[in-house]
C-alpha cells in the first residue's frame, strides 16, 4: 500500500551548527593573543620566540596562527580529547600551507605530561582559564612544575586569568554575534571549595539552541593564589598585566603591566612567569 511520503523537516540552525566553529567565533581571539606572546617575549628575553607549546589546545587554533606568523616558527599542541584535536585538523590544520602545517605537532596527552616533544619550549600557554581544571593546590602547583621544567633556559610560560565581584556571581552573559548568540553562564559557584562550574550555551534566529555546548569544572582562584604557586613551582618571576577599559564598563583589549589592581566588577589579564 502506497503511502504518503515522508515530510522531510528542515534542519534547525542548531542542528546545522558545528560547536567548535562557534566556539572558535564567539570566544578566541588568536591573532590578538599571538601578538601579546610574541611582543612579550620579544621584551623580556630580548629574542624572539621560536618553539611554542599550547596546552590544552582544543583545536590547534593558537597554534596555527603561530606557525602562520613566522617561517622559523614551530607549535606543539597538546589536549587529552582526540575527537576535538581531530576536529582542529581538519578544520584549522587542513587550512595552512604544507610548509606551515610540518611545524605544528598535535600530542593527545596530559599537559602533566608532555613527553618529550614537548619539552625545550620557549613559550608554554595555558589560554582561556583552561588551568582551573586543577582544583587543589597540589595538582597546579604539579602542573606549574611540569611547564617549567619543559621551558628552555629563558623560557617563558603565558596564562590569562579573569576576576572581579560579577565573577563569582550565577549569572548568564548573552553576546549577539554574526548568526547566533554566545551564551557565558556562571550555573554553579561553591562558596567553601571554590569549585566553579560555568557551561556555554549558543542560540540561533530560528529560536533553536545548543544547551551545554561546553561545560566546565573549575576552581575559581584568585590571583595571588596563582602568583604564590607559580613561585612555589620555581618560577623566578611573574609579571601580572592587567586590561584597560574602554570607558563604557568593558576592556579595551590592551593589556599593561601592572602592580596594583582597581577591584573592578569583572577584569581580565595576563599572567607571563619567568622560568
Ligand atoms: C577551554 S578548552 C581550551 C581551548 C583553547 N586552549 C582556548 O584557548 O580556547 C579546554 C581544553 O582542555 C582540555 N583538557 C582538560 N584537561 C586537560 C589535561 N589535563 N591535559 C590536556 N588537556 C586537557 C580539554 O580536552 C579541552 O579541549
Amino acid at each position: 500500500m502506497a503511502g504518503s511520503p515522508p515530510i522531510k523537516r528542515k534542519r534547525t540552525q542548531a542542528e546545522r551548527a558545528d560547536i567548535h566553529d562557534l566556539y572558535q567565533r564567539a570566544v578566541q581571539e588568536v591573532d590578538a593573543e599571538i601578538d601579546f606572546v610574541d611582543r612579550e617575549f620579544s621584551r623580556i628575553r630580548k629574542r624572539r620566540a621560536s618553539l611554542l607549546r599550547e596546552d590544552f589546545c582544543g583545536t590547534a587554533n593558537t597554534s596555527c596562527e603561530w606557525v602562520r606568523r613566522r617561517r622559523g616558527n614551530r607549535a606543539v599542541g597538546v589536549d587529552l580529547c582526540s575527537a576535538t584535536l581531530a576536529w582542529g585538523v581538519a578544520n584549522n590544520l587542513s587550512r595552512l600551507r604544507p610548509s606551515e602545517r610540518e611545524r605544528v605537532t598535535l600530542l593527545n596527552r596530559n599537559v602533566l605530561d608532555p613527553g618529550p616533544a614537548g619539552r625545550g619550549v620557549d613559550a608554554a600557554l595555558a589560554m582561556n582559564f583552561s588551568y582551573w581544571v586543577f582544583r587543589t593546590r597540589e595538582q597546579l602547583r604539579a602542573y606549574f612544575g611540569a611547564v617549567r621544567r619543559s621551558l628552555a633556559k629563558d623560557g617563558l610560560f603565558f596564562l590569562d586569568f579573569y576576576s572581579g565581584p560579577d565573577s563569582l556571581r550565577i549569572t548568564r552573559e548573552r553576546r549577539p554575534l554574526r548568526g547566533f548568540t554566545y551564551i557565558w553562564d556562571q550555573a554553579q559557584y561553591d562558596a567553601l571549595t571554590g569549585d566553579y562550574v560555568c557551561h556555554i550555551h549558543f542560540s540561533f534566529p530560528d529560536g533553536s539552541r545548543i544547551r551545554n555546548a561546553f561545560t566546565y569544572h573549575w576552581r575559581l582562584w584568585t590571583l595571588p593564589e596563582i602568583r604564590e604557586l607559580l613561585s612555589e613551582a620555581g618560577f623566578t618571576r611573574s609579571i601580572v598585566y592587567l586590561e584597560g577599559d574602554d570607558g563604557k564598563g568593558g576592556g579595551n583589549g590592551v593589556f599593561a603591566p601592572a602592580e596594583v589592581g582597581e577591584n573592578c566588577p569583572a577584569w581580565l589579564a595576563y599572567i607571563v612567569a619567568e622560568k
